[in-house]
């Protein structure tokens, strides 16, 4: 510190309101497709990039008609968006570049993240990470064979956090985009807390950027990850954002307060996602299963999340849920 200058915060807070942080919006199967995607960005905001849910082959090389709607660029005009797939398949891996290609898209984000046994047992998602050959093989052919722009998405291994140690320094061989990292274990499922410390041993043996995702849920909890990363600037959020779709913009605006007109920014988005899932879904039950998981995530940042919640699973059919929504609205705007 320089003579007689008095330091009234510590140099972290400095870093905090000098560096522009770039927000990323981490998929979610089944929750983050084009509605969800064009309804927050039309509501809230805050968000740079979103990353579309992944695309799965299981083994046919066609892509079925819901990533195609997902993907199609007249679904997502106003939005900057990259295509993400998940396979273990250099044939399936082509594939798909070709499609994304095709559509328009430059960049193909890989996840191996997926910790789900019926996914890793198969060698894919956070299965792969350990598996540095079949990745080095992947990335030489779409290296040589395309040129797409490749980025990934991992978690820190499957059963241990030193296993994307080993496969860093091969992925040091391509020009990878970059690398979101969820500093957890396929093991772990959602379980248990976030590994900085494996994050901060993946940043010290890359020279990729890496991309911060796990667990940012408010304002304060990324202040602590920014604070203890001060080097990186990217940060992806999955289920805070669904959980607090403010929560973007007030990290954008380093500020922990909300709108006056929260509940009634919120209520209009919900009757957007709602009005849109209700045409497109067939069937009372497929619109009432949505709703329920979205409810899920959303109840956590009402007032009281349990009672919210119940009030949805109550509901069994349209009017029902409306009635249930109309309380809970009625509660807070
Ligand atoms: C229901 C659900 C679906 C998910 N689908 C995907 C997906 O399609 N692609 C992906 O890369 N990650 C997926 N994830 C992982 C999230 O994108 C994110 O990496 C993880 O939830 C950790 O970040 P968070 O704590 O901010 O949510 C999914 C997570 C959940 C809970």
């Amino acid at each position: 510190m320089e003579k007689g200058k008095v330091e009234f915060w510590p140099t972290s807070i400095y870093q905090l309101m000098s560096s522009k942080v770039t927000l990323l919006s981490s998929p979610l199967q089944g929750f983050t497709d084009f509605r969800f995607r064009n309804a927050f960005h039309h509501y809230f905001g805050g968000i740079d990039t979103f990353y579309a849910p992944y695309i799965r082959l299981n083994g046919k090389l066609a892509i079925k008609g819901v990533y195609q709607r997902d993907l199609a660029l007249q679904n997502n005009e106003t939005l900057t968006v990259i295509p993400q797939v998940m396979t273990s398949d250099a044939e399936e891996f082509l594939y798909v570049v070709k499609y994304v290609q095709e559509i328009g898209y430059k960049e193909l984000n890989w996840n191996l993240g997926c910790p789900y046994p019926m996914v890793t047992k198969q060698g894919m998602g956070s299965g792969l990470v350990k598996n540095t050959e079949q990745i080095r093989h992947i990335l030489d052919r779409a290296h040589n064979e395309t040129d797409i722009v490749v980025s990934m998405k991992m978690r820190l291994g499957y059963d241990n956090p030193l296993e994307i140690l080993d496969t860093l320094p091969m992925l040091d061989t391509f020009p990878i985009k970059n690398i979101a990292i969820h500093a957890r274990i396929g093991k772990q499922l959602y379980k248990g807390g976030v590994d900085w410390d494996g994050f901060q041993k993946a940043l010290d043996n890359t020279k990729h950027t890496l991309y911060y995702n796990g667990d940012i849920t408010s304002v304060e909890s990324f202040r602590a990850v920014k604070d203890r990363f001060s080097t990186i600037d990217h940060f992806m959020i999955g289920r805070g954002l669904i959980s607090d779709p403010f929560l973007p913009q007030m990290i954008q605006q380093n500020s922990t307060d909300y709108p006056e007109n929260r509940w009634q920014v919120f209520k209009e988005f919900h009757d957007r996602i709602f009005q849109e899932y209700d045409e497109y879904l067939s069937g009372p039950t497929p619109i009432k299963m949505k709703m329920r998981g979205f409810w899920e995530f959303f109840a956590t940042s009402f007032p009281n999340p349990q009672k919210t919640f119940k009030k949805i699973k109550k509901a069994n059919n349209a009017a029902q849920y409306q009635q249930a929504t109309r309380e809970i609205f009625s509660e807070v705007v």
